[in-house]
């Protein structure tokens, strides 16, 4: 009976322990959250999207760039990027006072727990990634650090970058302790958010215990199992490996959607059968005018490059990049071949999106753009009335006072006097164009769907020639 009563008090105590345990924790990462203060260096699409998201989830953010009239706006709410939700979200963290931004770098350095770098990698004329921007803040960091830092690269960097930031810290500021990490973003455009509050994991690259230690505590809010620990180069290499994976399964879509075309095959069908395998996956294998943005173009061009410097067969992802510039030129000559074939003299094509893909007005190595311009080049009487969602006003600024591109708002005034219609990015608001609109406005009636987002069947029954990419 003793015994019985001795064990519950054991019991008791035990689980009064526990309880207390998981309290302080909690208490103690609530506490950590609420203090944690966040530098992020470089304002543009992923430290933008990253400093708001950080703020979300409890950080006081301090997002720097240089670039004076883009803090003003942000200052003020205003977001120099289309991306779904992220002003709503901007302004629930600033009414919150979770996030400030600022020009001044020497004060955000000074006042932070980590430093996010997240400055432009842009191509190189060789193809290399220019670090310039990179190096440079690393040096305004060593120059205005006066307490050790964790110094934690986002933006995308070839293998080795992270040691050479190591060896600048130590040659600038050797008596100041620098940890430094890889912590490559994945997050895709028009889907931003999304993919940083639902993580699939969450890479960080370091030799120091106790920046992995601060970066687990930054990101704790995704849950521990979402951490992926490895070394620097291993985190480096993560970011360029999956993206010419993405970008080798388009490019291998597209070719057999070519094979489609002239053995008169589905590739809708034929995709659904690959994607079905779960060793294949049914993600990005929907071929199109090949892939564009702001990172495929880029970083399979800086893997090759790097590689070949370090005399690494990189042969698949070579032909990669020479399979997707081919697209541009395969397409265009398509859309010339119809021309021919209809005899149409001083062609009109209408262009049904510019930006390099659905939900964003980011228009980087766009193919839509590309093929506009291959045309132009090929044939000087054709003209081009385009429209985008989001993209026309980033389109203005790119053709400026170029009298062959007109841009447009309303799709159906930019096909009214149009010869062929071009479906170029996968807008939803394309998928519901109205066809018998289309008829009753023109009596053109040529589609080219580059992307397979209309019905091929109902386009044809409604009098269209109908044209899409693996259909015949
Ligand atoms: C990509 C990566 O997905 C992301 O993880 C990384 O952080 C940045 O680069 P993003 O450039 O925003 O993201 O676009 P994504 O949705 O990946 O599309 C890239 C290109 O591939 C687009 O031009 C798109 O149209 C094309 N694409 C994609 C296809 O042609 N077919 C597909 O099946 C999928």
């Amino acid at each position: 009976m003793l015994n019985c009563v001795d064990f519950n008090v054991e019991k008791y105590l035990y689980l009064k322990y526990y309880f207390a345990r998981i309290i302080f924790q909690a208490l103690k990462c609530l506490i950590k959250n609420q203090f944690m203060k966040i530098t992020i260096i470089g304002s543009g699409y992923v430290g933008l999207v990253s400093a708001i998201c950080l703020a979300k989830i409890g950080h006081d953010v301090i997002s720097v760039d240089n670039d004076k009239e883009k803090i003003d706006n942000l200052n003020q709410g205003i977001i120099p990027i289309f991306e779904p939700s992220l002003t709503e979200l901007l302004l629930e963290v600033k009414s919150l006072q979770k996030i400030i931004f600022t020009t001044n770098l020497k004060q955000a350095i000074a006042e932070c727990d980590a430093i996010f770098i997240a400055v432009g990698t842009p191509q190189g004329q060789d193809g290399s990634a220019d670090l310039t921007s990179i190096f440079e803040v690393v040096k305004q960091i060593a120059i205005n650090s006066q307490k050790p830092q964790i110094v934690i690269t986002k933006s995308t960097v070839p293998a080795g970058t992270g040691a050479k930031i190591e060896k600048l810290f130590a040659e600038i500021a050797p008596n100041t302790e620098f940890s430094v990490v890889s912590n490559p973003e994945f997050l895709r455009e028009g889907f931003a958010i999304n993919d940083f509050m639902y993580p699939e994991r969450i890479v960080i690259g370091s030799e120091s215990l106790e920046a992995k230690k601060v970066l687990q505590e930054i990101y704790q809010y995704f849950g521990d199992d979402k951490l992926i620990f490895t070394d620097i180069i291993t985190a480096e290499l993560s970011k360029y490996a999956c993206n010419s994976f993405l970008a080798t399964k388009i490019a291998f879509v597209n070719q057999i959607a070519d094979l489609c075309e002239v053995f008169n095959g589905d590739i809708k069908k034929l995709t659904q059968i690959m994607g079905l395998d779960s060793r294949i996956g049914d993600k990005f294998l929907s071929p199109g005018p090949g892939f564009g943005g702001s990172c495929f173009p880029k970083d399979i061009k800086a893997i090759s490059n790097f590689a070949k410097q370090a005399d690494v067969d990189l042969s698949i992802i070579n032909t990669v990049i020479t399979a997707n510039q081919g697209r541009i030129k395969k397409i265009t000559k398509k859309i010339l071949e119809i021309i021919q074939q209809n005899s149409i003299k001083n062609c009109k094509i209408a262009f049904m999106g510019l930006a390099f893909k659905a939900n964003t007005d980011d228009i980087r190595y766009s193919p839509a753009i590309a093929i506009i311009e291959e045309l132009l080049k090929n044939d000087r009487t054709i003209k081009v009335n385009a429209c985008d969602i989001q993209a026309n006003k980033n389109a203005e600024v790119y053709f400026g006072d170029n009298n062959n591109v007109k841009i447009f708002t309303d799709p159906y005034i930019a096909i009214s006097d149009s010869n062929i219609i071009i479906i170029a990015t996968e807008w939803n608001e394309y998928k519901k164009l109205d066809f018998t609109k289309i008829r009753n406005i023109t009596n053109k009636l040529i589609v080219f769907d580059l992307r397979n987002i209309l019905d091929p069947i109902k386009i044809r029954e409604m009098g269209f020639q109908y044209y899409g990419v693996g259909i015949s």
